[in-house]
């Protein structure tokens, strides 16, 4: 594919311009699909379509709605799309993250499936494939799609564009055929994703539960040994891609030791030299099983009182969908739940818990990541989950411990964690006390493994296989004609 100008189309934009006090700044969102494709992008080069969803994006692009990014090496163009408040409403909001999102992800929330959003959900769609086709300066681009927001956009790429390469990458877990089927609108949506040349999930299972529910509600061919759909005379290879996170960190060589770190953190928190500290960081999400987590920490307090006033968790909760009255009340519930632990088991001068439900932008995280003893991922469904990752990759000395979810991706590879199931209050909460007292050797040991593993299995990879793949069946079509 070398040459090729590839073009990323996502909902999320990987930098977003808002203004404060009259002056424009720039951050970068908490989500992990930006986290991982930007790294791609950047060695890529080619065009991001996203939307433009912050207050200073119309300020600063050109009369293309183009800006280029980053904003300091300027690598690639950021095409901003926008919309409406009643579009980001449906299509956002609505069909995209109460009815997709908790459809997918199973976590107990009962999906929400309105008319109108769906309606709003198709015609934006739409809209983002007439940018992609503009965006596009041949009649076979490389066009990647990601997540769930999209899944009509494949077929509406190819009908403007047969020849396309499309890879599609869902970033979120794929249900089994029954959880999928109360969707009321589940054949069009089958039909817009197999418009895609390859489909993309992080494990097999989900592959599995895709190939499953197609095979369900649509009329196709599947050829399991290779694992592609046939329908109409469109070929789509259905294929795990676990999505992984920059290596080399960006950041390596240019900080300072995790001791001095830790250190300086502790003192900024008012605590004593030596005071424990466990990590989590999430967007605000029902189900990234905070909840639970807390729990935990509560019940690891009670088995085992001699930590008490000697253990913190910070809990870093980046503001998310926070107009849907789901992630409000659920945010109610982490500010209630977190103060009722505290009242119990804070000691004078140290909280059990500290939330900081804000906003930090990645440099900030990876100091907190760098002074944990511990850090906790305890989603109740996760496609993949690049925290337990980061944690990972911060951890140049070696030690630390990972306490993971079994229902993340990341279960599937990181085998040296402590692997639990959040639901299980007793498990975490012993997995917790384990990792607090674990010898440096052990905690070594975990560590190289799991390090070893991210280094290897890094974000360039899982992009190179799929552009690698993407490139194989290029070939065999130019052969065939
Ligand atoms: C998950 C989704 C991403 C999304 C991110 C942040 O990782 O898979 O598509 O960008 O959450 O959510 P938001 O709604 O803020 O984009």
């Amino acid at each position: 594919l070398a040459g090729e100008r590839i073009i990323v189309v996502s909902n999320r934009e990987p930098y977003i311009h808002s203004k404060k006090d009259g002056e424009i700044q720039v951050h970068r969102p908490a989500s992990g699909l930006v986290t991982a494709v930007e790294p791609v992008m950047r060695a890529c080069s080619g065009t991001w379509v996203a939307h433009g969803g912050g207050s200073a994006d119309r300020e600063t692009v050109d009369s293309h709605d183009r800006v280029r990014v980053p904003p300091n090496s300027q690598e690639y163009n950021l095409r901003r799309i926008w919309l409406t408040k009643e579009e980001e409403e449906g299509y956002y909001y609505g069909f995209a993250n109460e009815g997709l999102w908790p459809l997918c992800h199973i976590a107990h929330v009962r999906p929400i499936f309105r008319t109108s959003d769906w309606r709003e959900y198709v015609r934006i769609n739409q809209r983002f494939a007439d940018a992609v086709v503009k965006e596009s300066d041949s009649e076979n681009p490389v066009v990647l799609v990601q997540d769930y927001h999209f899944a009509l956009l494949p077929e509406m790429i190819r009908r403007a564009l047969p020849k396309a390469t499309i890879i599609t990458f869902w970033h979120i877990p794929w249900p089994n055929p029954e959880s999928f089927g109360i969707c009321p609108w589940r054949e069009e949506l089958l039909k817009g994703m197999l418009g895609s040349t390859i489909l993309g999930f992080h494990t097999p299972y989900h592959c599995k539960n895709f190939l499953e529910t197609v095979d369900r509600y649509l009329e196709t061919r599947i050829e399991h040994e290779s694992s592609t759909i046939s329908r109409r005379g469109q070929l789509t290879m259905v294929e795990s891609y676990p999505i992984s996170i920059q290596w080399p960190p960006p950041w390596q060589g240019t900080l300072p030791p995790v001791e001095q770190t830790r250190y300086e953190m502790l003192a900024a928190l008012g605590l004593p030299a030596g005071h424990l500290l466990g990590i989590g960081v999430d967007r605000m999400d029902y189900t990234k099983g905070i909840l639970e987590r807390f729990t935990a920490v509560e019940r690891m307090l009670e088995l085992h009182p001699e930590l008490v006033g000697h253990f913190t968790l910070i809990q870093i909760a980046a503001p998310s969908r926070s107009a849907l009255e789901e992630y409000q009340s659920f945010e109610a519930r982490v500010h209630a739940l977190a103060e009722r632990i505290n009242r119990r088991f804070s000691r004078e001068g140290c909280q059990a818990i500290i939330l900081k439900a804000e906003h930090h932008e990645p440099e900030e995280v990876n100091r907190y990541y760098r002074s944990a003893q511990v850090c906790m991922v305890t989603s109740l469904h996760d496609g993949m989950n690049l925290v337990a990752k980061e944690f990972v990759a911060a951890r140049d000395d070696e030690q630390g411990v990972l306490v993971l979810s079994q229902f993340t991706g990341a279960a599937h590879e990181l085998h040296e964690s402590l692997i639990v199931n959040p639901y299980h209050v007793e498990q975490t909460a012993e997995a917790l006390h384990q990792a607090l007292t674990m010898p440096e050797y052990e905690q070594q040991e975990r560590m190289r493994s799991m390090r070893a593993m991210v280094r290897d299995f890094n974000v360039y990879r899982w992009a190179g296989r799929m552009l690698l793949d993407a490139a194989r069946i290029r070939q065999r079509e130019r052969l065939a004609v």
